[in-house]
């Protein structure tokens, strides 16, 4: 194979490896297969790949923890892509098509470089894409309440107006519909979407089953859990134990993250102001129900016992809501 227009470099690469459905991309500049193959403008010396993967799950505070890890003068992070609400989405995604010239072009050098894309963690295709290209990088995962995400799924949904979601009301009749109890009467079409949105509010709250996968690909030591719960409360603090983890120098991260009584949740200090999240992040709702909460708490039982009995076998703190749960 040598480098010629992308679709031709496609249909040879398909005519000589039919057994693949997919390619892998490797890193050109450690794989001289690959070198072959990519632009001759491919500048290795100039190409930056990250080294740390915020990976998700939605939902669980991951913008925040983006915004503020990039206060550190020696973190950077991917530029966005406005196409795919800012983040690259790129392993397990289409813009895996785009190949990873357009992927390398969203970083900057720095100590640490990091890519957030917080589908990846519940991306079947993401953790074998991402060892493929970015074997050592390290894969942070945050561990927050699956019930409270569920819930905060189910609210990003009604506040983008998602016509399912609406048509159900609450996130009862939703999780009704999965379980096959949708009332009588109910559209096979609303039936569908519902299940449907049941699996978006569930699946990625489900740790120890994606978890496994990840594991399948990078060894333990370069997993980071971080306590999304803890981090919602002290991001100064938690920030803190990640930049040591990290092997970054301490930042005082504390001087520039301050609360927001009117937002309700801690923004950056920006110039003696208060920068906060936009109105997406951090929205306001009416409380999850007892009975949901019961109803959620059930759901995930087991899944949750399973992720208490893997972080304490390896050695891991084991969250607060955890511990209760
Ligand atoms: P809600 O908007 O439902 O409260 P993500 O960025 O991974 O999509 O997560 C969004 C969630 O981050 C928000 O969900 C909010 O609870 C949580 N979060 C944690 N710290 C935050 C902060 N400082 N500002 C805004 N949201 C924050």
């Amino acid at each position: 194979l040598r480098w010629q227009d992308p679709l031709a470099s496609a249909k040879e690469y398909f005519r000589l490896f039919s057994g693949e459905k997919f390619p892998i991309w490797t890193d050109p500049c450690t794989d001289s297969r690959h070198r072959t193959i990519v632009p001759p403008t491919f500048n290795c010396s100039a190409r930056v790949l990250p080294n740390l993967l915020i990976v998700g799950p939605q939902k669980t505070g991951t913008t925040a923890l983006s915004s503020f890890l990039t206060l550190h003068p020696d973190v950077s992070q991917n530029s966005p892509d406005p196409r795919s609400f800012e983040e690259l989405q790129f392993f397990g995604g289409s813009n895996y098509e785009n190949g990873i010239e357009w992927y390398s072009r969203h970083f900057r050098h720095s100590i640490v470089v990091f890519e957030k894309s917080a589908t990846y963690f519940d991306n079947p295709n993401a953790p074998k894409q991402a060892a493929a290209l970015v074997p050592n990088t390290k894969v942070l995962i945050v561990l927050y309440d699956p019930a409270k995400r569920a819930y905060s799924w189910f609210q990003h949904l009604i506040a983008h107006n998602d016509s399912g979601a609406l048509s159900a009301g609450s996130l009862d009749v939703i999780l009704d519909a999965n379980e096959g109890f949708a009332e009588e009467g109910t559209s096979l079409k609303n039936v569908e979407a519902w299940k449907k949105i049941a699996r978006r509010c569930l699946s990625g709250g489900r740790y120890t089953q994606h978890l496994e996968r990840w594991l399948q690909f990078f060894p333990l030591s370069q997993i980071v859990f971080l306590d999304g719960e803890k981090f919602l409360e002290k991001p100064a603090e938690v920030l803190h134990e990640l930049v040591e983890k990290l092997d970054l120098p301490a930042f005082d991260f504390a001087n520039y993250i301050k609360f927001s009584k009117s937002k309700g949740f801690h923004c950056r200090v920006v110039q003696n102001k208060l920068k906060c999240l936009g109105k997406g992040k951090g929205r306001s709702y009416a409380p999850m129900s007892e009975a949901t909460r019961m109803r959620l708490g059930k759901h995930f039982s087991l899944h949750n016992s399973a992720l208490h009995k893997f972080l304490r076998r390896s050695g891991e703190p084991v969250p607060k809501w955890l511990k209760i749960d």
